[in-house]
C-alpha cells in the first residue's frame, strides 16, 4: 500500500505520536547516538517528527513546519554509522509498538531516502562493504616475536 489517507489511518494521530513519543525517549538515551541531542528541544523534535511522519504517510490535514532536513542537521556531527543507529532504533520501536507493516516499510523507506540530506558520510552503509579496500601500509610492520619481553615502561 502506497502513501495516503488510507495508509495513515492505518496508524492515526493518536498511536503516530505516542510512536514518535517512545522513539525519542530511546534515541535520547541511546549510547551510541544520544550525546547528539544533548540539550536539544525534545518536545519540539516529538512535534517536528508527527508532522513529517503524518505528513509523508498521506495525512490530509497536516503540514510540516519543521526546517528543510539539511538545514536542521547542518549543525550536527552525524555519521554514517549515527544514522544507522536512528534506523535501527526506529525499526525497534515500530515492531515493540506493533506498527501497522506496510506503515513500517514506508516510514522505513522514507528514512532511507533522506540520508544523503542528513550526513555525507557514506562510510557504514553494508551494501557494498565487500567493494571497501583495506588500506595498506607503505611499509610492512617486523611480524611478532612471540619471545620478546613486554615492556612495561621504566621503574
Ligand atoms: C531520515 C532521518 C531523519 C529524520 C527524518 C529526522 C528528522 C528531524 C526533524 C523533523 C527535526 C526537527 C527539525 C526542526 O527543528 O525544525 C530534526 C532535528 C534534529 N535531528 Fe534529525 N532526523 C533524521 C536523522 C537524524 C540523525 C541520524 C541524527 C543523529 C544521530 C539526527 C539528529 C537531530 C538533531 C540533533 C536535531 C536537532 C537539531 C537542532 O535543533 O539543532 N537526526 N530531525
Amino acid at each position: 500500500m502506497e502513501r495516503g489517507p488510507e495508509l495513515y489511518a492505518k496508524i492515526g494521530a493518536e498511536k503516530l505520536r505516542a510512536v514518535v513519543t517512545d522513539f525519542y525517549s530511546r534515541v535520547f538515551g541511546d549510547l551510541m547516538i544520544g550525546f547528539i541531542f544533548e540539550g536539544k528541544d525534545r518536545a519540539r523534535l516529538i512535534e517536528k517528527e508527527w508532522e513529517l511522519a503524518a505528513t509523508f504517510l498521506g495525512a490530509p490535514d497536516v503540514k510540516y513546519t519543521g526546517r528543510p532536513m539539511r538545514t536542521a542537521h547542518a549543525q550536527s556531527p552525524i555519521f554514517g554509522g549515527h544514522f544507522e543507529r536512528r534506523l535501527q532504533i526506529l525499526r525497534e520501536t515500530m515492531r515493540d509498538n506493533q506498527v501497522d507493516a506496510d506503515v513500517q516499510r514506508v516510514w522505513i523507506e522514507h528514512t532511507q531516502a533522506l540520508r544523503s540530506q542528513i550526513t555525507r558520510d557514506k562510510g557504514s552503509e553494508c551494501k557494498d562493504s565487500q567493494a571497501v579496500e583495506t588500506p595498506k601500509l607503505a611499509v610492512a610492520p617486523p611480524p611478532p616475536d612471540p619471545d620478546k619481553k613486554i615492556k612495561l615502561g621504566r621503574r
